[in-house]
């Protein structure tokens, strides 16, 4: 058996928790491969709405194992906040729930890290999620993490050492933590460390390609989005983990050989949270419309996205990057009312026309749209493709052409019901 993948081929929030329930039945267990609680992925059926940071989308449905893998960075006072809440909610996690000894801890002092390396940027701030994601990886890139693994041997030293050298590293950047609040959050820290280790903490290599040689399926739940991948995104406003579909490999201990469907999820619009690069960014009423129609402020930080049209350019470069074999659209219903839709099919840098994503996009480009007409048409409630409209059907149509992919599903609405699998012909 092969892993499939499903991530994120824009700027994130492209609804993925929300396919990856609808797609779990179909799946043994699901795993997520990298990121952290900067991640919210928003989830909605029967009148209720659930948004999941650091645990698996995949535990709402049939007893699937979730598995938390290695390329992960967990805090654990937020994870103990998103699993009680759960629990409360009456699901087994405990059950369902498999943990990484390999995922590395994020720290009170990683946050504080995060908030005094963002201030020092000043004007060039990324905006981060401040959930300390950058510094907990730059502390397992340079070989100075603690894992989950670690809480089983000489942890108090280990923390101490990372404690302190993080307090320095504060100093300089005069941002001295205050004593006793600090000493407040590492209590809370270490309490949810105990809780932590009432779950079932694994070597998730091993299970996952057990799994597979039992015959099993896993479906690997991307978080943040391609074009904030830490190697291939509009860097260095991005993230700080690869989002690409290599890093299920890296992230869970799969062999590239072990990848089978890469599902591709983009919204029918494109939108971004954070600073950076937009080469579609609509800063007019359009822009506004998009926004509030597709209620567009984060699950994590509650912030405005930026919307603008969607960007062939570097869904393109996504598809290419991800080798994506089928292509998920979601949210087409916020452009159900819209006379016209813009699809961006090339950028105009210094004069020249190009459909390659380039170096920089922080560059003068000019998008280049395509005009189609819109549909016109109340959507939501839509049970099958062949209700679609004539106008609806031409901009798929255009869209796998431009993108040489084939869109399997189409989402309608927040709800698992507004998710349409289309027939493959
Ligand atoms: P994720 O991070 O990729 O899982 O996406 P988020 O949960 O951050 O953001 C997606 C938002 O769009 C959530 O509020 C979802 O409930 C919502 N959503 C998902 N699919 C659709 C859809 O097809 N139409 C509409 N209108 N909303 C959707
Ligand atoms: P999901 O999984 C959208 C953005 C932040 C910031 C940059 C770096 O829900 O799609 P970080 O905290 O990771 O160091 O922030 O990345 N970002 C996201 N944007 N969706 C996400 O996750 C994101 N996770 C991080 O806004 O620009
Ligand atoms: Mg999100």
């Amino acid at each position: 058996m092969k892993v499939d993948v499903l991530l994120g081929l824009q700027w994130g929030d492209e609804g993925k928790g929300k396919v990856v329930d609808v797609l779990t039945p179909r799946y043994d267990a699901v795993a997520r491969f990298q990121g952290g609680p900067n991640a919210g992925h928003t989830l909605e059926f029967e009148g209720k709405k659930y948004v999941l940071r650091s645990i698996p989308s995949g535990i709402f449905q049939h007893g699937q194992i979730n598995i938390i893998g290695n390329g992960v960075v967990l805090d654990p006072v937020l994870f103990r906040q998103e699993a009680e809440e759960l629990e409360k909610s009456g699901i087994a996690l405990r059950d369902i729930l498999r943990i990484s000894k390999k995922v590395n801890l994020i720290a009170p002092t990683h946050r504080l890290l995060d908030a005094a390396n963002e201030a020092a940027k000043g004007a060039g701030k990324i905006g981060t999620t401040g959930k300390g994601i950058g510094p907990t990886y730059t502390d397992k890139i340079s070989r100075n993490g603690l894992r989950l693994g670690d809480v089983f041997c000489n942890f108090d030293e280990k923390f101490a050492a990372q404690r302190a050298r993080h307090i320095a590293r504060l100093k300089a950047l005069g941002a001295e933590p205050d004593a006793e609040k600090l000493a407040e959050l590492d209590k809370a820290w270490f309490e949810a460390i105990d809780y932590l280790k009432t779950y079932q903490i694994v070597d998730s290599e091993f299970l996952v390609n057990d799994l597979l040689a039992q015959g099993k399926s896993v479906l690997c739940e991307g978080a943040q989005g391609t074009l904030l991948d830490i190697d291939f995104g509009s860097y260095p406003f991005v993230t700080s983990s690869n989002t690409i579909s290599a890093g299920a490999c890296s992230g869970l201990g799969v062999a590239p050989n072990k990848i089978g469907e890469v599902f591709g999820i983009f919204k029918a619009y494109c939108t971004r949270v954070g600073s950076g690069p937009f080469p579609t960014e609509l800063f007019d009423e359009t822009g506004k419309t998009i926004r509030d129609l597709g209620h567009e402020y984060g699950a994590v930080t509650g912030r405005e996205r930026r919307c603008g049209w969607i960007d062939l350019v570097a869904l393109r470069y996504a598809i290419m990057l991800n080798g994506v074999t089928q292509l998920i659209m979601m949210k087409s219903d916020v452009l159900d009312g819209f006379d016209e839709i813009k699809a961006c099919v090339a950028y105009e840098i210094d004069g020249k026309e190009t459909r390659q994503f380039p170096f920089s996009i922080e560059e003068e480009i000019k998008p280049v749209y395509v005009t189609l007409p819109g549909w016109k048409t109340d959507m939501t409630a839509m049970q099958s493709e062949d209700e679609f409209p004539k106008a609806f059907r031409d901009y798929i149509e255009f869209l796998e052409k431009e993108l040489q992919t084939p869109i399997t599903i189409v989402s309608i609405g927040p709800d698992r019901k507004q998710t349409i699998v289309r027939s493959r012909k």
